[in-house]
C-alpha cells in the first residue's frame, strides 16, 4: 500500500519506492505539509516545525487570542489560499459574490482508491491494470463560508516514484463564485537551499537548460501564448546546489497541459520555499456557478536522491508507460521521410512519388506529405481551413496519391494545421466569426494566419468532421498535427461576457476533445504533434500524440542542445528527429552525413531532404543508417537514457542502455575541434558492474576492446579524438 493513514496522529503518508510525502491535519483543521523527499520510516515530521511569534505574520481568529505563534504566513501548507493570512504566492484566488477576495480551506474528509485518477477532458497518467502499484488519494477541503469544496487529488505510481497531483473545485453554495487563479499543486519546503532548473528558448532553439539559485522573492516562468510554448517549457526541476547527473536530491514537476501555464517559486522570510504549478492566472478567470465543478490539469511530481539522471528516467518511463496511448504508440515507429525541407510548397504529385520511390529503395518506410497539398496553398498566405486536396497540384485525388505511395511499398502520411484559418480561404469566407479576434479590433496576424476558435464546440465539431472525411477518404496511416502561431486577441464568440476569461482553457479543452475523438476513431493512424517544431512539446500533448516534432531547427549541432534539454523531462521515443540537408537550411552549417544520422537516431528517426539530389555515397549512408537504426531499435527506443556530458563540453555524449544491461549504445559528437586535442573521457554508469563488455566502434575502424561495467562507471572510457569538425562516433557495448 502506498498511502497510509494514521488516525491517531491524523497523518497521511504517501510512500513510493524511494520517497515519502507527508501531510498532517492539525488541531485547527488545517492541512499542513510536513515532508516530501527521502524515506521517513514512520516519523511524524510535524514535530520538527518551529512555531514562533513572527511580527507581521498574523494569526487565524480561532487561534490568535491564545497562541500568537500559529500563522498561515509561514506554516508549510498542502494548498494555499489568497486573502486570509498567507502573504506568500498562493494557489487559490476566489472572488466571492459580495466582491471580497478570500477563501479559507479546512480538512473535511479523505479517501483512498485503487488505481489512478482520470480527469474528465484532460490528460492524466493512466493504467488499466489493478496493480497495487497504482493508488489514488483524495483529500476533501471546504470553505464553510462560501461553500466551495476543493478536492486535492494524488495519483501514485509507486515503483516510478511518481505522484500526479491535481485539484477539483465544486461550488456547493447557492451563489456564483469567480476563480481568478487555481494552481494544480502547491509544494512547500520548510528547509533547504534549492536551485531551480528550467528549460527556456525561442522558436527553433527550444529548451536550453538554465540553472540558478532560488533567492528571497518570487521567480516564475510561464506562457500566455495559448500554447505551452517554445519559450518556457512546463517541465522544471528543483535540486540541491550539489546535485549532479548521478547524485543528490532533486524534484521534477511536469505539467500535463498544452496551454497557458505558470510555475512560480517563492523563497520567503523564513527561508522556506513554495512552488506552485498551474494554469497561468493572467489569462484565466472562471465563473463557478452553484453546482458547477471544475477539474484542473495534472502535475507529475517525482523525487530522486540519485541525481538528475534517475529523475529523468522516472519521467521517461512514466511517459512511455502511463501517458502515451493508442496501439500505434506501442508499435514499432516507422522510419519516415517528410518532403518539407525537400520541396517546401513547390511540388507536384509526381515529384512526391519520385521521392517516395527512391526513399523506399533506401529502406524508408513512411512517406509524409507536408504543407501545401490542400485548398489554395502555394505559400503560407492562404488556404488554411480548406481541408480538401488540391487535385490539380497533386495530379490526382488524395486516395490515388495514397495508393501510388502504397504501391511503391510505403505507408502514406499527411500534414494538417487544423487550429488555423487563412483569411484567404473558403472557410474564412463562410465563417469569419470562427476566427479568434476581439470585436472592433483588427487581430494580430502571424504567418499571415488567424486562429480558429476551439472554445466554440461548433468549430470543434466542424474540424472533427472535415478531418474525419479526409482520413476516411485515403489510405492515411500517419498525421502530423501542426500549430504555427501564438494566440492573442482572445475572445470567444460563443461565450458570454462574464465567461471570456475562460477562453484560453476552453480552447485547450476543445483541442483535447478534437484530438481524443480523432485519435480514438482513427486508432490505426500514428499522430505526431508539432507547433513550429517544439512549441507544444509537453506531456499533455503526448497523451494524444506519442511523438512530437522536436524543433524546426534540423541542424545536428543545434539539435544536440535541444535534445539535451528536452531529455530532462521527456523520452527520446517522443522526439521527432530527422536527417536534413547540408548546408543546413536554418544555420547554413555543414555537418558530416554520419553525424546528422547519429543525432537524428536519438529520436523517432526520419529524413527530411531531397533524396533525389543526393550522391551515391550519401544514398549508401542512408541505407546503412536505417540498418543501424533497425539493428539497435530496442536499445534506442526502450533503453534507459543517460546524459554523459554537460552543455559546456566540446564533445556531447549520451548512452542508451538496455533495461537488462546486456547492451548499450554510446553516441558522441564533437563540436569544437582544437589543435593538439585533449582526450575525451567519459564515465558510463548504469551497466552491470560485475560483467565485462566488448567495446565496438560502429562503422569505424577502431579495434574492439574489453572493459568491465565497474570500470565504465568508475574509470570511464576514452573516445577516439577526431580532427574533423562535427565528427561523431557510435559505440556499441555488448556484455560478454
Ligand atoms: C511548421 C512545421 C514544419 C512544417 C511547416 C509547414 O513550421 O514545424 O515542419 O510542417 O510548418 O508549413
Amino acid at each position: 500500500m502506498s498511502i497510509v493513514w494514521n488516525p491517531n496522529r491524523r497523518l497521511i503518508n504517501i510512500e513510493t519506492k524511494n520517497s515519502t510525502y507527508q501531510m498532517k491535519i492539525d488541531d485547527y483543521g488545517n492541512l499542513i505539509h510536513t515532508h516530501y523527499g527521502g524515506k521517513l520510516q514512520d516519523t511524524d515530521m510535524s514535530q520538527e516545525l518551529v512555531y514562533l511569534d513572527r511580527g507581521f505574520s498574523g494569526n487565524p481568529y480561532e487561534v490568535g487570542k491564545v497562541d500568537r505563534t500559529y500563522s498561515l504566513d509561514y506554516l508549510p501548507q498542502e494548498y494555499s489560499c489568497f486573502g486570509t493570512g498567507d502573504y506568500r504566492i498562493t494557489g487559490l484566488h476566489v472572488r466571492n459574490t459580495d466582491g471580497s477576495k478570500g477563501c479559507s480551506l479546512h480538512y473535511k474528509n479523505h479517501y483512498i482508491n485503487q488505481g489512478l485518477y482520470s480527469i474528465k477532458g484532460l490528460p492524466a497518467i493512466h493504467d488499466s491494470s489493478d496493480d497495487a502499484n497504482y493508488e489514488t488519494l483524495c483529500v476533501e477541503m471546504t470553505d464553510d463560508v462560501n461553500n466551495l469544496e476543493v478536492t486535492l487529488i494524488y495519483s501514485i505510481i509507486n515503483d516510478l516514484d511518481i505522484i500526479g497531483r491535481s485539484v477539483k473545485l465544486k461550488n456547493s453554495g447557492n451563489k456564483a463564485l469567480t476563480i481568478d487563479k487555481v494552481a494544480s499543486m502547491n509544494l512547500d519546503f520548510t528547509y533547504g537551499d534549492w536551485q531551480w532548473v528550467r528549460f527556456t528558448g525561442r522558436h527553433a532553439m527550444e529548451r536550453n537548460i538554465v540553472r540558478g539559485d532560488i533567492y528571497q522573492g518570487v521567480q516564475s516562468i510561464g506562457s500566455v501564448r495559448g500554447t505551452s510554448s517554445h519559450h518556457y517549457n512546463p517541465f522544471t526541476v528543483i535540486c540541491e546546489k550539489e546535485t549532479t547527473e548521478n547524485m543528490g536530491q532533486c524534484y521534477g514537476f511536469s505539467f500535463l497541459y498544452s496551454g497557458e501555464h505558470i510555475t512560480e517559486i517563492e523563497k520567503d522570510q523564513t527561508g522556506s520555499t513554495r512552488i506552485l504549478v498551474g494554469i497561468h492566472p493572467d489569462d484565466f478567470c472562471w465563473k463557478l456557478a452553484p453546482g458547477d465543478e471544475l477539474e484542473l490539469p495534472q502535475v507529475l511530481l517525482s523525487y530522486s536522491n540519485e541525481g538528475l539522471g534517475t529523475l529523468s528516467r522516472n519521467y521517461h518511463k512514466v511517459i512511455n508507460k502511463n501517458i502515451v496511448r493508442g496501439k500505434r504508440s506501442k508499435e514499432r515507429r516507422p522510419v519516415l521521410i517528410n518532403n518539407w525541407e525537400a520541396t517546401y510548397f513547390d511540388f507536384t504529385g509526381d515529384k512526391l512519388v519520385e521521392i517516395a520511390s527512391q526513399a523506399h529503395d533506401m529502406g524508408i518506410e513512411l512517406f509524409v506529405m507536408d504543407d501545401g497539398w490542400f485548398g489554395k496553398r502555394d505559400d503560407d498566405n492562404s488556404g488554411l481551413g480548406d481541408w480538401y486536396a488540391n487535385e490539380k497540384k497533386l495530379g490526382c485525388s488524395l486516395k490515388e496519391l495514397g495508393e501510388k505511395i502504397n504501391a511503391i511499398g510505403m505507408d502514406f502520411g499527411i500534414w494538417f494545421e487544423p487550429e488555423m484559418v487563412s483569411e484567404d480561404s473558403d472557410l474564412y469566407r463562410k465563417h469569419p466569426e470562427w476566427a479568434v479576434k476581439i470585436p472592433g479590433r483588427n487581430p494580430n496576424l502571424a504567418r499571415n494566419q488567424l486562429v480558429l476558435d476551439y472554445s466554440n464546440p461548433e468549430v470543434c465539431d466542424y474540424i472533427i468532421k472535415s478531418l474525419s472525411d479526409i482520413l476516411s477518404s485515403a489510405p492515411i496511416s500517419y498525421v502530423k498535427w501542426d500549430m504555427n502561431r501564438s494566440i492573442c486577441d482572445k475572445y470567444g464568440n460563443s461565450l458570454d461576457a462574464d465567461r471570456q476569461g475562460e477562453f484560453s482553457h476552453r480552447y485547450i479543452l476543445g483541442l483535447y476533445k478534437v484530438l481524443e475523438t480523432l485519435t480514438t476513431t482513427f486508432d490505426d493512424v500514428l499522430f505526431e504533434g508539432c507547433s513550429g517544431g517544439g512549441g507544444r512539446f509537453d506531456a499533455g500533448m503526448m497523451y494524444y500524440t506519442p511523438q512530437i516534432w522536436l524543433s524546426d531547427n534540423t541542424d545536428a549541432i543545434n539539435r544536440l542542445s535541444i535534445q539535451y534539454g528536452s531529455s530532462f523531462g521527456y523520452p527520446i521515443s517522443t522526439m521527432g528527429s530527422h536527417v536534413s540537408a547540408s548546408p543546413n537550411h536554418q544555420t547554413g552549417r555543414n555537418t558530416p552525413f554520419k553525424t546528422r544520422t547519429t543525432v537524428a537516431m536519438a529520436g523517432t528517426f526520419g529524413y527530411e531532404l531531397d533524396i533525389t539530389k543526393l550522391s551515391d555515397d550519401e544514398k549508401k549512408q542512408i541505407k546503412e543508417g536505417i540498418n543501424l537504426f533497425h539493428q539497435y531499435y530496442d536499445i534506442i527506443q526502450q533503453g534507459d537514457y543517460y546524459r554523459l556530458s554537460t552543455p559546456e563540453d566540446k564533445c556531447t555524449a549520451w548512452a542508451m542502455i538496455k533495461e537488462d544491461k546486456s547492451e548499450a549504445l554510446i553516441s558522441a559528437v564533437y563540436h569544437g575541434v582544437e589543435a593538439n586535442q585533449k582526450p575525451t573521457h567519459i564515465r558510463v554508469p548504469g551497466l552491470d558492474l560485475n560483467s565485462n563488455y566488448v567495446v565496438e566502434y560502429v562503422g569505424d575502424e577502431v579495434a574492439c576492446r574489453e572493459i568491465s561495467g565497474a570500470a565504465l562507471k568508475n574509470g570511464g572510457i576514452s573516445i577516439n579524438p577526431s580532427r574533423i569538425e562535427y565528427d561523431s562516433y557510435v559505440i556499441h557495448l555488448v556484455r560478454k
